[in-house]
């Protein structure tokens, strides 16, 4: 591997782009499967209360109808036991049909079945519910919390050093719900049968969803399967799993069916998780040469009644800046909204809208470049774990990407850099997101056929692991990628870890690297031990395999034999190797995180307070890239949702009864094309090899940190006013200025 390979770090496409573009790739929703039957789910129509009626009478007797669940007559399912974070978490914990209670908006009350799915929905509008509401409690200006904080950091003496230096910034950023909208909307076909119940799910967690499954439906894990062969990307929504499984699992097991339950865009704003809301309020002090003298970060956000989600914006604020004394405390809130969840780059994104606005704010007041401030803060090492960095090249990301953007040409005074009618804004924030690696098990068979097939109980969400995976094998054995055939998404496979946290890919190569190593190692020794083979009783350290051919080592490959012809020695259908890998031996020793720094500029038309991204350049130091293709697509679409962050996202809730009233396409605004200017970015790619052997880090969240601070801080230069409750829209412009 590692320098002479031919394969890692280069632009190969994506092995299942040809499936995906011929419709071959099968997604959840695509099984059909033998009597199927379809689920429609009644969601509630108030946001706090309780069910006191619901009159199933009519819709019993539509044609078609095969039978209705609701907390009447449907069995009590079990909890999540959840002990351990990642083990077993489901997105909400509370199981579908529990109790009589509503406690959101849009929370499933019953579930229709029947012969198709135009039946169930006629039916599902016929089911009367009557209810006992109440106001439901959904008002972010009230925020008072009930309950100790759920984060608390501190170093040194905050309050004393926040009235000392030379300035003072007293701020309060405010971040509203954002909804995650993948184009595949959630969905479950469960099937169950007298052997095993059978989930075809959009999952970014096969096992977790499995375990999860086990204990709610009270199975043995072995008799729960989870596949999710293909997903249509999930951004973190799909990361647990949610209500609607266990509903269609309820149904299949109840009318010995397989029923398929899809949740409808509507419901994708309720059930299957969010964004929650954050308000965050900054105190520091800094002395006139810029340094941070205290830092004071408090954050206040809602989470559901039914849990305790913690979007965590205070783990960064201790580790991104040097400073002595540092406070990041976090209250978490009940409130009647749907559970949230993980959210692409949870926590550290709308901290860093937070921090990165505040830094700007900073340097500002001090008349200095906002990377100069930047730099006089620069942490040299874990400030918040007392750790050095495994490796951090964030200064040379400010350098390479000022360079590139020509950021040297930016006159800092406000609205003095024009383009015809329109101002330019320039602005720049710093990303970062954490480095880490889970447990991973992974078969590798060299096949009597030619190909080499290797299982994984992980999945690929999108983002390319499909293709890095085969990379590393083709890497190691010299077989071309059209003869590797990876699967996924399946927990019949040997387990693997969430597609979550950007971890995927630094977590199973070196599983993937082992297995592949233990299988050349078989094949290896079947050549140098098997009668009438041409190696018979050389020793197999001697051996070595090249482009797929075994050969001596101190031969050219050609004087070798195909591997397969070593198969058929001994009339082998496949060699394997299995192989588990932890996480990383020296996580403990380092604090490992990806940095880099974006760059954005922008165009303000002041005759319309008119707001447009016209230029962007993301510098990322983010560990070796095993794929550059994948992983600029990466970036790029981390931007993109970057800019729907700081411009357009928003999920607007319904005071009198907490319905997201934007709860569609046309008008929960995401970034199109139109929105979108020239994008550019810059891998360092200084391996991380005390992260594994390749280097390799995840970079599917950290495009998004810092970009919706990096549009603020451009806005305030191109027109004076300060933002900081996204989104940055045209009225919050016009309001002020
Ligand atoms: Mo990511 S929010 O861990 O899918």
């Amino acid at each position: 591997m590692a320098e002479e390979s031919t394969i890692i770090g280069t632009d190969v496409t994506r092995v299942d782009g040809f499936l995906k573009v011929t419709g071959g790739a099968r997604y959840g929703v695509d099984y059909k499967l033998e009597n199927m039957v379809w689920g429609v789910g009644v969601p509630s129509t108030i946001g706090a209360g309780t069910i006191k009626n619901i009159d199933t009478s009519a819709a019993e007797k539509m044609p078609g109808v095969l039978g209705i669940l609701h907390h009447g007559n449907t069995e009590k399912l079990y909890r999540a036991a959840n002990v351990f974070e990642e083990s077993s978490r489901p997105g909400e914990s509370r199981p579908p049909f529990d109790d009589d209670g509503v406690y959101y908006y849009g929370q499933y009350v019953a579930l229709v079945v029947a012969d198709t799915f135009e039946r169930a929905q006629a039916a599902a509008a016929s089911v009367k519910v009557e209810y006992d509401a109440h106001t439901p409690d959904i008002s972010n200006d009230e925020l008072t919390p009930k309950d100790p904080p759920a984060v608390k950091y501190e170093r040194g003496n905050v309050d004393s050093a926040l009235s000392g230096g030379a300035v003072q910034l007293d701020v309060t950023y405010v971040t509203p719900v954002e909804t995650h909208n993948p184009m595949e909307m959630h969905a479950t076909i469960a099937s169950w049968t007298k052997e095993k119940v059978t989930l075809y799910e959009t999952s970014q967690g096969v096992v977790n969803h499995r375990n999860v499954a086990s204990e709610m439906l009270d199975l043995p894990r072995e008799k729960v399967e989870v596949i999710s062969r293909f997903i249509g990307s999930g951004f973190g929504g799909k990361l647990f799993p949610w209500p609607h499984s266990w509903m269609a699992a309820l149904a299949s097991k109840r009318l010995g069916h397989p029923v398929k339950v899809s949740v409808p865009r509507s419901l994708m704003f309720t059930t299957v998780g969010h964004r929650p809301f954050t308000r965050q309020h900054i105190r520091l002090s800094a002395g006139q040469d810029g340094k941070l003298a205290a830092f004071d970060h408090e954050i206040f956000q809602p989470t559901s009644m039914v849990d305790d989600y913690v979007e965590n914006c205070a783990e960064v604020t201790s580790m991104l800046y040097s400073c002595p004394n540092v406070r990041a405390v976090q209250h978490v809130i009940h409130k009647n909204v749907g559970t949230p969840t993980p959210m692409r780059g949870p926590g550290r994104t709308p901290s860093l809208f937070a921090i990165e606005s505040a830094m700007d704010e900073l340097a500002i007041k001090l008349n200095l470049d906002p990377i100069e401030v930047r730099l006089r803060n620069y942490a040299e090492s874990d400030e918040g774990s007392n750790r050095p960095w495994s490796s951090k090249h964030l200064r040379e990301a400010y350098q390479v990407g000022a360079d590139k953007f020509g950021w040297s040409k930016r006159n800092p005074k406000v609205g003095s850099m024009t383009q015809g009618d329109e101002i330019l804004g320039w602005g720049m924030a710093t990303c970062t997101w954490p480095a880490t690696r889970h447990d991973a098990e992974v078969r590798v068979s060299l096949m009597a056929d030619g190909t080499v097939r290797a299982v994984c109980a992980t999945q690929d969400v999108g983002t390319g692991t499909y293709t890095v995976f085969a990379e590393v094998i083709s890497d190691r054995t010299g077989i071309p990628l059209n003869k590797i055939r990876v699967e996924l998404g399946d927990t019949a496979f040997p387990p693997g870890p969430i597609s979550g946290g950007s971890s995927a890919t630094a977590t199973v190569l070196p599983a993937i690297a082992k297995a592949t190593d233990q299988a050349v190692t078989a094949l290896l020794h079947v050549a140098a031990l098997t009668a009438g083979s041409p190696f018979e009783k050389t020793d197999p350290k001697t051996l070595k395999m090249t482009g797929g051919r075994v050969h001596a080592q101190d031969k050219s490959p050609d004087s070798g034999m195909y591997f397969t012809d070593v198969l058929k020695l001994r009339r082998f259908a496949a060699l394997d190797g299995q192989a588990k890998t932890e996480a990383a031996p020296d996580a403990k020793q380092f604090s490992m995180h990806s940095f880099g720094a974006h760059f954005c500029e922008l165009a303000y038309d002041p005759g319309i307070a008119r707001l447009r991204v016209t230029r962007w350049l993301s510098v990322i130091d983010g560990g070796r890239m095993i794929n550059h293709k994948t992983a600029r697509n990466q970036i790029l679409g981390a931007v993109v949702m970057g800019i729907g962050m700081g411009m357009l996202e928003e999920t607007v809730y319904d005071p009198r009864n907490g319905k997201p009233v934007n709860n569609n396409y046309a008008d929960y605004m995401v970034a199109v094309n139109a929105d979108i200017p020239d994008l550019d970015c810059i891998f360092l790619d200084y391996p991380d090899t005390h992260l594994n052997e390749y280097g390799a880090r995840g970079i599917g969240e950290i495009g998004l940190t810092g970009c919706a601070s990096a549009i603020a801080n451009a806005t305030y230069h191109a027109t004076g006013v300060r933002v900081r409750e996204l989104p940055i829209r045209v009225d919050k412009l016009l309001q002020k200025t």
